[in-house]
């Protein structure tokens, strides 16, 4: 690896708006991981395809999510940045994979479970997702990766994978951690179940104050306060947690004060978080909106994360292949 630093690997879908969960949980992550490691970030459209989606929409949808990471500061010059299906390697690998992991693991899997009970038929890849997930990171040997805490059963499985891939043909594959940087699991605006596209409880994060107050003020606060003169308790409410990531410290414990003893209404706090959100995020959505005028910039950054990735993950492929026995590729 570049320079004997370890190196990060991680993945995102290209299923909808980039959110705050994903910010929070992740990105601002990856960001920081670049400063020290060696970085490479996918675009997992291959992932994305999992679930019922509209073909004519997902470019769209990879180019919008490219433009959301970088305008968030993952920086091309620090990080390899590519989507999946530009980099063959990530099938091939998945199908040697699904040779080495067990059925009755995948079926355990929580989001399989989450996601096969949303819809009618339930296909294959919506199993082995979990197998194209390790491909992803094996295929560059990565030893760390910055996952949200809704992944850390899939980084389970593919250490589990790689031990046993190993002890068939050879230890080859490192098993790699799951750095959750304390990012929790951000909570949607219902206060309860992860924030998600799929449950459809999510702050955009390219969104403008006006957008933002028409998401946060549907947001659910502390459920046992039902009027505006009962005291209410920031321990409970979601609100006052998203606080806790864009307001100062000083504003913060003025609020939990002020709950605590009714002098702020939730309407107000709402109001209070979207005006810091909006600040905190102003410079993201300057730097998506320059970026979207440069739409030849953005290939360019991923053609050449492809190239790069492409290089590391040839190499990977051809000692998998040499081990289990396969021929060699025609020239
Ligand atoms: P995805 O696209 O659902 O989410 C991308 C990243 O955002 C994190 N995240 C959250 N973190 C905290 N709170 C939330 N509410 C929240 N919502 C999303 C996720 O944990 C993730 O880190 N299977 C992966 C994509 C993937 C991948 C990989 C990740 C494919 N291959 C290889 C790492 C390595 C997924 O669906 O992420």
């Amino acid at each position: 690896m570049t320079q004997g630093k370890s190196r990060v690997f991680s993945g995102i879908q290209p299923s909808g708006e980039l959110h705050i969960g994903n910010y929070l949980g992740a990105i601002r992550n990856w960001v920081a991981l670049t400063e020290e490691y060696e970085c490479i970030y996918c675009i997992v459209d291959l992932h994305a395809v999992t679930v019922p989606y509209e073909p004519a929409e997902l470019p769209g949808r990879i180019r919008e999510l490219a433009i959301g990471l970088l305008a968030s500061g993952v920086d091309p010059e620090r990080c390899t940045l590519f989507v999946q299906s530009a980099v063959p390697e990530h099938t091939e690998l998945a199908w040697l994979l699904n040779t080495v992991t067990p059925l009755g693991e995948l079926s355990r899997m929580t989001q399989f479970k989450d996601k096969s009970d949303r819809v009618d038929t339930v296909n294959a890849g919506l199993l082995n997702y979990p197998v194209l997930q390790a491909a992803d990171i094996l295929l560059y040997l990565a030893d760390r990766v910055p996952v949200g805490e809704d992944q850390v059963q899939h980084l389970e499985l593919t250490r589990e994978i790689a031990r046993r891939w190993n002890g068939r043909f050879g230890d080859y594959f490192p098993e790699p951690q799951a750095l959750t940087g304390g990012g929790k699991r951000i909570l949607g605006l219902d206060g309860m179940s992860k924030m998600s596209k799929s449950q459809n409880n999510t702050i955009p994060l390219l969104a403008d104050e006006e957008d933002l107050w028409s998401v946060l003020r549907m947001a659910v606060t502390d459920p046992a306060r039902v009027r505006r003169e009962d005291p209410g308790n920031p321990d409970v409410c979601n609100v006052f947690t998203l606080h806790g990531h864009f307001s100062s410290t000083e504003e913060r414990a003025e609020i939990d004060v002020l709950c605590r003893t009714a002098g702020i209404g939730c309407v107000d706090c709402k109001r209070r978080l979207t005006a810091n959100m909006a600040e905190h995020l102003a410079p993201i959505r300057d730097s998506a909106e320059d970026l979207r005028a440069n739409p030849d910039r953005v290939t360019e950054i991923l053609d050449e994360g492809a190239r790069r990735a492409r290089a590391i993950a040839s190499v990977t492929v051809a000692e998998v292949r040499d081990r289990m026995g396969i021929a060699r590729r025609s020239p």
